[in-house]
């Protein structure tokens, strides 16, 4: 396809904060005086003592020590709640819209106050203080916002746990955090379907063992029957009408820690992404305004689940902070009809729709006449997050959902990350269908090689971030060490991003995906080592190898090879047994798309698995495996392409 540029439309070049120029301008400030930048900068958040101590990052080669702001004392929940009741107070914070299109609500400014402080000091009559850990496991209702920022302004850290995350996976990320404290629901409701949430959480704690979890907090969503223990169980209804509206908030050091969240990597168990308080929040104000190019008035909605960091970031914390009207979406986009997202918008007259590109592929494919058939109007921007977007489905985004005239901000970022570092401006970028196109302020980007050269001009080879911004994770969780290694050590003194990129002549960035042995399902990021180990805890499995294959929908499918144990039949019974089996260990997300039994896999004399050819296989590039001479048993090759799985 030959390469398509999308010019700045007209009306955006008078309404944006910064044209191109600016940008330009603006960028280049931020990246020769980093001190003086975000000293500006920081002001847009509300400070009890301000900052002096800007910017004392170092990457290392050695020891690794990321802080800003350092001796300023905020309190997030403040900034995102208190701070606007005198200018704002009415204003519509929250709009929620329901599973059920019947059912939606708007809770303002101070009815986010007085919830907020509500779920505060229940927590607080059960002991829960600054620096505690609390695990949310919700559904997108607006207590999940409550609480996160109920954490917020105790000074707990939360840690958000996807509500499609299975009882296991649940009981090792409380087990983690040592989280004494537990907020829950009944049950979840998604495309008219129940989500059995405080049964898994029951589960998870009888998993995790006595002595940890003390309190579990039950928002009634269905009102479906569900077993609570008596002295460790309440339902929120019943403790909020105890207690008071007004709860005090904890001043927090910017360098305090606001959130865990949990995410995989190439090896072990997901890690405990630890981002902490004022260079987060300052960050994920700042990009949310000039990346959607927000201002007073319009409304705005994303729709990741808030159990992933661009709902903490980009439905939570972010948007609350500059006081928008922020659309929180308990359903999905097929419910009660394909056409949804797009009612949605017209129903509360959306501006600015941020979503994943899985969803646009899977909506594409109804046609056109689900979207053209409602308004869509008011829509002024589209933003794209998760995944790499193929130029096709950004042409469709564009010309049917944004009828053309909206431009795409297609945002490069990680859970890492804390907010977007690569991306267009809308007023400001021209666009490239498939690209992130350029760094947001404040952010150095650079492509090395596999010797950790950095490549200057139009290049390819491994993104790598060169200094630091305020949004970055601090550490990993209770193991600094892995924090360094996973990071810091692959090419020393930077941030390694574990993606592959591409630069243009115009210095335009093209993410090609990850690099490592994470894949992305659905714009959900899976270590191939978990599923791997959720298989061979199976008692049939011997061995299993998990790669990544393009797929249409999802970007990535999860194509799992699997030995079994001696005398053990492949059969399709086993087959459909081994994908239900990796759902319940770990959860729907990971379920594996193809499973291809395999009497022996491609291994190295010392015995290692080489995963480049599996990839190879899965990706139908039998033409391209590389030398196969050094392996163990050459003739496994031959066998595992005769039995490729056919895709479904
Ligand atoms: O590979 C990149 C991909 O998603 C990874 C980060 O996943 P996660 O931590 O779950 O955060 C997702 C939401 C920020 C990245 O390493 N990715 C994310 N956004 C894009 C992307 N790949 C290409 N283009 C994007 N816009």
């Amino acid at each position: 396809m030959e390469e398509k540029i999308y010019d700045v439309p007209s009306e955006w070049t008078h309404r944006a904060y910064l044209d191109d120029a600016g940008y330009r301008a603006k960028y280049e400030a931020s990246v020769k005086d980093p001190e003086a930048f975000w000293a500006e900068e920081a002001k847009r958040i509300h400070w009890f003592k301000e900052p002096t101590r800007i910017k004392n990052t170092n990457f290392g080669p050695g020891d690794v020590s990321i802080r800003w702001f350092e001796d300023g004392v905020t309190n997030v929940a403040y900034n995102c709640v208190d701070r606007h009741l005198h200018t704002r107070g009415d204003q519509v914070a929250i709009i929620w819209e329901g599973d059920d299109p019947s059912e939606s609500k708007k809770i303002t400014y101070r009815e986010l106050y007085a919830q907020v402080n509500r779920m505060a000091n229940i927590m607080r009559n059960r002991g829960v203080e600054k620096g505690d850990r609390v695990t949310i496991y919700m559904p997108m209702i607006p207590e999940a916002a409550y609480a996160m920022l109920a954490c917020a302004r105790l000074g707990a850290i939360h840690s958000v746990v996807f509500g499609g995350f299975s009882p296991d996976s649940l009981a090792s990320r409380i087990q983690d955090a040592k989280s004494a404290f537990v907020i829950t629901a009944d049950e979840g409701l998604r495309g008219g379907r129940k989500v059995p949430l405080k049964v898994n959480v029951d589960a998870a704690i009888e998993r995790v063992g006595a002595g940890v979890v003390d309190h579990v907090l039950v928002v009634r969503r269905t009102g479906g029957a569900v077993n609570m223990v008596p002295g460790r169980d309440v339902y929120y209804d019943e403790a909020a009408g105890l207690v008071s509206d007004d709860c005090p908030y904890e001043e927090m050091n910017a360098e305090d820690p606001l959130f865990i969240l949990y995410t995989s990597g190439s090896t072990g168990t997901p890690k405990g992404v630890l981002h902490t308080t004022g260079g987060y929040l300052v960050y994920a104000a700042m990009t949310h305004q000039y990346v959607f190019d927000y201002h007073d008035g319009d409304i705005y909605w994303c729709t990741a689940d808030v159990g992933w960091v661009t709902g903490h970031s980009y439905i939570l914390y972010g948007p609350l902070a500059n006081g928008a009207t922020t659309l929180m979406f308990e359903g999905v986009p097929t419910y009660p009809s394909i056409s949804r997202f797009w009612e949605v918008i017209d129903k509360h007259n959306v501006n600015i729709f941020y979503t994943a590109p899985t969803a646009i592929r899977s909506l594409m494919q109804a046609g056109e006449e689900p979207v053209k058939k409602t308004s869509r109007k008011t829509l002024r921007l589209l933003g794209s997050v998760g995944e790499p977007i193929n130029p096709e489905a950004w042409e469709w985004y564009h010309r049917v959902v944004g009828d053309s005239r909206c431009p795409i901000v297609d945002t490069w970022w990680q859970t890492e990350t804390g907010g977007i570092l690569i991306t267009p401006l809308p007023g400001a970028t021209k666009l490239k269908p498939g690209s992130a196109t350029r760094p947001f302020f404040g952010v150095k980007p650079q492509i090395v090689d596999a010797e950790g050269n950095v490549q200057e001009g139009a290049t390819e080879g491994n993104l790598v971030i060169a200094d630091s911004w305020p949004g970055q994770m601090r550490t990993v969780y209770g193991d600094h060490e892995r924090f360094v290694q996973t990071y810091f050590s692959t090419y020393p003194g930077k941030y390694f991003t574990g993606d592959g990129c591409r630069r243009d002549a115009d210095g335009y960035y093209w993410i090609t995906g990850r690099v490592d042995d994470v894949i992305n399902v659905s714009g959900h990021r899976m270590g191939t080592a978990e599923v791997e180990s959720a298989l061979v805890a199976h008692p049939k499995v011997s061995e299993a190898a998990v790669v990544g294959y393009p797929h249409d929908i999802k970007g990535q499918g999860i194509y799992a090879y699997v030995t079994l144990m001696a005398g053990e039949q492949p059969t399709e019974e086993l087959r459909k047994e081994l994908v239900a089996w990796v759902r319940k260990e770990i959860g729907p997300i990971a379920s594996p798309d193809l499973i291809q039994f395999a009497p022996g896999l491609p291994k190295t004399r010392s015995g290692k698995i080489m995963r480049r050819i599996l990839r190879k296989i899965a990706e139908d590039e039998f033409g391209s495996l590389g030398d196969t001479s050094t392996l163990a048993d050459p003739a496994v090759v031959d066998d595992l392409i005769t039995n490729r799985q056919n895709k479904r």
